[in-house]
C-alpha cells in the first residue's frame, strides 16, 4: 500500500495540505482513509472509538487495552499504555496512520513523544507539554506568565507554609496535590483540620483561593499554534446528588449550556486558550492535542480552575455526541500541524446528557467482578438516541462484569436537555449492576426539571 502523505510529518512543517502557518491560502484539509489506534480503556476512549467507527475516513480502528464495549467497534490489543516503546511497536505493527492517546498518565510519561519520534502522527502533547496537567504548580506558572485569569495560589512543601497559606485565604480551604491524582487530589473544605491533614499527606500542594460560581469544561483542539474550541460542557464532580460527597473523576455531564453567555467561548479563547498555547510555544514546548480548560464562572469573571492535557471524561461523551464533523480529520489536522486549514466544525443542535454508573464504594476502592445486565435491552429499545459507553468493564465468558470504579457512561441525545436526560435515565433504569450508584440530578437544573 502507498504510504499516506502525512506519514513522516512533524507539526508545523509545510505539508501536502499547504503551509500550516496562519494567513497562507491553502485548500481545506482532506483526509484519505486512515487506520487509527486509540490508547486507553475508559468511557472517553469508547466515545472516541464510537465517533471514529462512524467516520467514513477510518478504514481500521484499533484500541489498546480497551474494554468490553470498545471491543464491539474496534479491534483490541494488549499493551502497557505507559510504555512508549511498546505503544510505538504496536502502532508500527498495525500500520497505524494516527495514534490517539486518551488518558493523562501515558501523556505525562512521554508516550506521545515516543510515537512521534517514530514518524507516526499522534494526537496528544509531549511529556513536557502535558505538565500543564501533570503539575498544578507548572500550570500556575504558565498562567501567571501568560496572564491567564486563575485563582491566587501558593505552592507549599512544609506545614509552616501550608498554615500560612490557609490563614491567608481563609475558609473555604482549597488544597490540591501537585501531581496527578485522577481527579481525587483536591480537597475543598471549611474544616481547617481536614485541609491540614490533606496537605500533610501530600509531598507538595497548591493552596488557593476559593472560586465561587458554576463550572464549565471547555476543550480546544490545537496543533501547537492554531486553536479550535469545541462546545462547552458541564461535569458533575461530586459523588452524590446536590453536589454532596467526595470529588470523583466525574459522575455525569451535559452539553450545550443554555445558561451560559453566548460569548463565553470567544472570551475563553482570547483570555485563556490562545495565550496558553502561545506561551507553551514560546517556551519551546508547544502543546498539541487537546487542551482542556476547567473554568469557574465567578462574579468577578471567568477563572481557570485547572488545565488537563487530554479529553475530559465524562464531558467527551456529550461533546462528541454533538460533533457532526468527522472526527479523524480533526485529530489528524492537529497531529500534523494543519488546523489552520480545517473547515469550521459543524455541530448538531441536539442536546446530549451522560450519566455515569459507578461501582459500589467508588470513589473509594471499588468492588469489581459483578455482572452487568440490561445492556442488550438498551441497544434494542433505546438506540440510536441512547447508548451505553463502557468504562471499567470486561468480558467474563458470556457475561460482562464490572472492572473499575466508573463502569458505564449512559449517553443520550434529544431535541433539548429535558428529552436527552429522560432518555439517558430511562436507559440507566434498564441496567442492573449489584451495588452500583449513579446521580439522579445530572443536567436537571439546566433542563429546568427536578432530579429523576
Ligand atoms: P481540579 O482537580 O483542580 O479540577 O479540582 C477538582 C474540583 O475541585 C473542581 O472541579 C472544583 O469543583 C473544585 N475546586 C478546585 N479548585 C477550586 C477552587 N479554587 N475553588 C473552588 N473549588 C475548586
Ligand atoms: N471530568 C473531569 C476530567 O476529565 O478531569
Amino acid at each position: 500500500m502507498e504510504e499516506p502523505p502525512w506519514r513522516n510529518l512533524q507539526p508545523n512543517i509545510p505539508t501536502p495540505f499547504g503551509s500550516p502557518h496562519k494567513g497562507t491560502p491553502a485548500p481545506p484539509v482532506r483526509l484519505t482513509p486512515v487506520k487509527v489506534l486509540v490508547i486507553g480503556s475508559g468511557a472517553r476512549e469508547h466515545a472516541l472509538c464510537h465517533s471514529l467507527s462512524h467516520d467514513p475516513d477510518v478504514t481500521a480502528l484499533h484500541c489498546a487495552p480497551g474494554n468490553a464495549g470498545i471491543a464491539e467497534v474496534a479491534e483490541l490489543h494488549q499493551v502497557d499504555a505507559l510504555d512508549g516503546a511498546a505503544v510505538t511497536a504496536l502502532a508500527t505493527q498495525l500500520g497505524a496512520d494516527l495514534v490517539v492517546v486518551g488518558p493523562e498518565a501515558p501523556l505525562v510519561a512521554g508516550v506521545a513523544d515516543a510515537v512521534r519520534e517514530a514518524g507516526i502522527p499522534v494526537f496528544g502533547p509531549s511529556g513536557q507539554a502535558a505538565q500543564l496537567e501533570g503539575s498544578k504548580a507548572f500550570a500556575k506558572d504558565v498562567m501567571a506568565v501568560a496572564e491567564v485569569p486563575t485563582a491566587r495560589s501558593y505552592v507549599c512543601t512544609t506545614l509552616e507554609e501550608v498554615d500560612a497559606a490557609l490563614d491567608a485565604f481563609g475558609a473555604p480551604y482549597v488544597v490540591k496535590d501537585d501531581g496527578l491524582a485522577a481527579g481525587k487530589g483536591v480537597v475543598v473544605t471549611d474544616d481547617l483540620d481536614a485541609a491540614r491533614a490533606h496537605a500533610a499527606a501530600c509531598e507538595r500542594v497548591v493552596i488557593e483561593e476559593y472560586l465561587d460560581g458554576p463550572e464549565v469544561s471547555l476543550f480546544a483542539v490545537t496543533d501547537g499554534e492554531t486553536v479550535v474550541p469545541l462546545q462547552p460542557a458541564q461535569d458533575f464532580k461530586r459523588a452524590l446528588d446536590g453536589d454532596e460527597g467526595p470529588n470523583t473523576g466525574g459522575m455525569g455531564a451535559y452539553s450545550p449550556l443554555p445558561w451560559a453567555d453566548p460569548k463565553l467561548v470567544d472570551e475563553v479563547m482570547q483570555t485563556v486558550l490562545q495565550p496558553t498555547v502561545d506561551e507553551m510555544q514560546r517556551r519551546g514546548t508547544p502543546f498539541s492535542g487537546l487542551l482542556y480548560a476547567g473554568l469557574a464562572i465567578t462574579s468577578r469573571g471567568v477563572r481557570v480552575i485547572e488545565f488537563n492535557a487530554r479529553f475530559g471524561d465524562p464531558e467527551t461523551q456529550v461533546v462528541l455526541a454533538r460533533l457532526k464533523t468527522p472526527l479523524a480529520g480533526v485529530l489528524m489536522a492537529a497531529a500534523t500541524g494543519n488546523l489552520a486549514h480545517l473547515e469550521p466544525l459543524r455541530w448538531s443542535d441536539d442536546a446530549a446528557v451522560t450519566v455515569v454508573v459507578a461501582s459500589h464504594n467508588y470513589p473509594g476502592t471499588p468492588r469489581t467482578g459483578d455482572p452487568i445486565t440490561g445492556l442488550d435491552e438498551v441497544a434494542a429499545q433505546d438506540a440510536p438516541h441512547a447508548y451505553v459507553l463502557h468504562a471499567g468493564t470486561k468480558r467474563d465468558g458470556d457475561a460482562i462484569v464490572s472492572a473499575g470504579g466508573r463502569v458505564l457512561s449512559v449517553t443520550a441525545t434529544g431535541k433539548d436537555l429535558a428529552e436527552a436526560r429522560d432518555r439517558a435515565y430511562k436507559a440507566v433504569g434498564r441496567i442492573h449492576l449489584d451495588g452500583s450508584q449513579h446521580r439522579t440530578d445530572i443536567a436537571a437544573k439546566a433542563a429546568g426539571v427536578a432530579g429523576a
